[in-house]
């Protein structure tokens, strides 16, 4: 593999950088909050020398599905809306998502892209069908369609990634939803198209057949769907210059032979192969925890389910270049995140849920790991992008908080598009009862720019962590600046309200020193930082 050199500039003038107030305060400031004094230590080597895959820009991506709240109320107001927006879009919404770079888009589902029909979703507002949300429930205005989302992405700067109805749609349906969006001939969809508003064709880069077939997408033996995806996956047609990816439906969790099904069966007929996977804090459907009533056993246990995602990386990927060697086919986790238990009491919506610092951290370890598998996943689309399970965003009416897990993503935007640069990270294990994980998160990379990203989480909620870093590959590197920010609260269930909107968010990081090519960093418990160096 091409492993391209990192080009540190490397003047012989050592500059040492201290920031050494802030550094030495460091542990005091965990005393201040009742913490266990001793930290834990750690090294980290950032491989520069051996430069990896590009992360691909994707891995940062979002979805927002017909589900509670998410489309209407959280992206769609309505031009007549007093909430202020731009062709029925909410401004604040928007303007904040602007601020992640969210390089990708999935919609219309999950469960609901197998029972939407594009047509219900085209054309004068008033005059489009009211239909039951059967996946969710309540009545879908289809005021919230095709145009409205391309828009959407047009003002987000976001790729679309639609999602095909195979559960109850038709090969015909799909082929020709491709060409009303992508066409610029005088078709009658394409002219439809210009009637109904928009006169250019949208580039529609993604298209997946189906959702969750396995499940609520149809039912379906991975052999079944494996030849349903080859027959729909036929007439994806590429018009007037557009260039779709064809995306499908891959396994949950540990459900390999689906993998080893579609991967045998149909890998020439696609460019990706989702994988979904959900963080419950106890690992069970039917109670899955509370979104903000926990404590350390939680907390824990809550990471020991979200690491697993690793594993189900490493083991589809394993069965992936059995057939695919080259890494053609894209992982693609297109449902990734926390869900939670409905808060007693309160009816925000379906599957809305508050976000905490735990839910950062789960952001955290979920994106460091994404970043280090770049050579096979290809895209991630957190669930969901507004109101709906891990969000980056919660509205009630007019207002507007961001997450926890916004500011991750917002953090961790300068990994997008950047080249991998590998670390060897020794951490002692975080315990609790017979369970242990990696007490430290890591993964870094390299900006066009030359500039290194590192971001680390610390996921232990009482320890700080003390890390003995070094960057090498060059020889007589210095590093010249170190800047970044970190996420964390004294309270491990801290989480922004309506009511305390700032309650959490990044500030400036300062506690380290830096000598020659070393660095030495005092992490705060249970905090994500993310770091700049130059
Ligand atoms: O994200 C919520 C639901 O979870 C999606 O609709 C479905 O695909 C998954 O089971």
């Amino acid at each position: 593999m091409h492993r391209p050199r990192m080009v540190i500039k490397t003047k012989s003038v050592s500059l040492t950088l201290v920031s050494a107030i802030s550094f030495l305060l460091m542990p005091g400031l965990d005393h201040a909050v009742g913490q266990v004094r001793e930290p834990n230590k750690a090294t980290l080597v950032i491989r520069v020398d051996q430069a990896g895959p590009v992360i691909n820009k994707n891995i940062y991506g979002q979805f927002a599905e017909h589900l509670g709240r998410l489309i209407y109320e959280g992206l769609w107001v309505g031009e007549d809306s007093p909430i202020p927006n731009t062709r029925g879009l909410r401004n604040d919404v928007v303007a904040a998502l602007k601020e992640l770079h969210v390089p990708v888009l999935r919609w219309p589902g999950g469960c609901f892209a197998d029972e939407y029909h594009w047509r219900d979703g085209i054309g004068p507002r008033d005059k489009r069908p009211k239909r039951p949300n059967a996946s969710w429930g309540g009545i879908d205005t289809n005021a919230f369609g095709t145009h409205e989302f391309l828009d959407l992405c047009e003002m987000l700067g976001a790729d679309p990634y639609i999602n095909g109805n195979v559960g109850s749609g038709t090969p015909q349906e799909m082929m020709e939803w491709i060409e009303y969006m992508t066409s610029d001939s005088d078709s009658t969809l394409a002219q439809l198209r210009r009637q109904n508003g928009r006169d250019k064709p949208w580039k529609v880069p993604y298209f997946a057949v189906g959702n969750e077939t396995w499940g609520c997408g149809g039912e379906m033996r991975p052999e079944y769907y494996a030849d349903e995806y080859r027959r729909y996956a036929t007439f994806i047609k590429n018009y007037s210059g557009n260039r779709v990816q064809k995306l499908a439906v891959g396994p949950h969790d540990d459900y390999y032979k689906w993998t080893e099904v579609l991967m045998s069966e149909a890998a020439k007929q696609m460019q990706g192969l989702s994988l979904h996977f959900y963080t419950l804090p106890t690992s069970d459907w039917s109670r899955k925890g509370s979104a903000i009533e926990f404590g350390d056993k939680e907390w824990h246990a809550t990471l020991v389910r979200t690491l697993r995602i690793e594993e189900f990386i490493e083991k589809h990927s394993a069965i992936m270049d059995k057939y695919d060697g080259q890494k053609r086919v894209g992982l693609m986790v297109d449902e990734w995140g926390t869900w939670y238990d409905r808060e007693p009491g309160k009816d925000m919506g379906a599957l809305y849920q508050q976000n905490t610092l735990r839910d950062a951290v789960v952001a955290g370890i979920n994106l460091n790991i994404f970043n280090r598998h770049a050579d096979r996943v290809q895209m991630a689309n957190i669930a969901q992008m507004v109101n709906v399970l891990q969000a980056m965003i919660l509205t009630d009416k007019e207002k507007m908080i961001l997450t926890p897990t916004y500011y991750v993503f917002k953090m961790y935007k300068v990994h997008q598009g950047a080249t991998l640069i590998p670390v060897e990270l020794t951490a002692p294990e975080y315990k609790v009862d017979q369970a242990s994980v990696p007490s430290l998160s890591a993964s870094a990379s390299r900006d066009k720019d030359g500039r290194l990203h590192l971001s680390l989480v610390n996921l232990d909620p009482n320890r700080f962590a003390e890390i003995s870093a070094m960057v090498e590959g060059v020889s007589g590197s210095t590093i010249k600046s170190v800047t970044g920010e970190v996420l964390t609260t004294s309270r491990m269930n801290a989480m922004n309200t309506f009511e305390n909107p700032n309650a959490i968010k990044p500030t400036p990081f300062s506690s380290f020193k830096v000598q020659g090519s070393q660095l030495t960093l005092s992490i705060p418990a249970k905090s994500v930082v993310v770091l700049e160096l130059r």
